[in-house]
């Protein structure tokens, strides 16, 4: 029989404190989605490439499929559910669907919170700073010009 050995975190996510008890070999997105029910945490490669799982961790973006839950013990979350502003949609939200920067969706949650992170660091990029930073990002219905152009909106 094996001995699981469970581990205690603490982190914020959304601004709520959860206090939860994970194996080590936790993914991060099987805690958001699983645990938590945040399933705006989307699953494609799981192989940190596409993007879709991104959440920010302390403000910046991660990749939730290749991230240990135990790994994040003590920080800060962001999951597309925590962006509304009072039961708003976010400007980058709003941007995004102002501009049609979607078809499917899939990607969405991952690039609204990339380029949530983005502006924060750099709130006036140009358009190849925004290209850079979105680079890790895929998008297979768009084409990535109406995105573009969402994320230059706001700039
Ligand atoms: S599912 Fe995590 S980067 Fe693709
Ligand atoms: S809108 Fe479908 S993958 Fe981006």
């Amino acid at each position: 029989m094996v001995d699981t050995q469970t581990v205690e975190i603490a982190i914020s996510v959304n601004g709520c404190d959860r206090r939860l008890s994970v194996e080590p070999s936790d993914l991060l997105i099987d805690v958001l989605r699983d645990r938590l029910s945040l399933k705006g945490t989307k699953r494609s490669c799981d192989v940190e490439v596409c993007g879709a799982c991104t959440v920010l961790v302390d403000r910046l973006p991660v990749s939730s499929c290749t991230t240990l839950a135990v790994d994040v013990d003590g920080r800060s979350l962001t999951t597309v559910e925590g962006l509304d502003e009072n039961g708003r949609l976010s400007r980058v939200q709003q941007a995004f669907v102002d501009h049609a920067a979607m078809q499917c969706g899939f990607c969405t949650p991952g690039m609204v919170l990339a380029t949530t992170a983005l502006l924060e660091i750099n709130p006036k990029p140009s358009e190849a700073e925004i290209r850079h930073f979105l680079r890790g990002n895929i998008c297979r219905c768009t084409g990535y010009i109406k995105i573009l152009e969402a994320v230059k909106s706001l700039v």
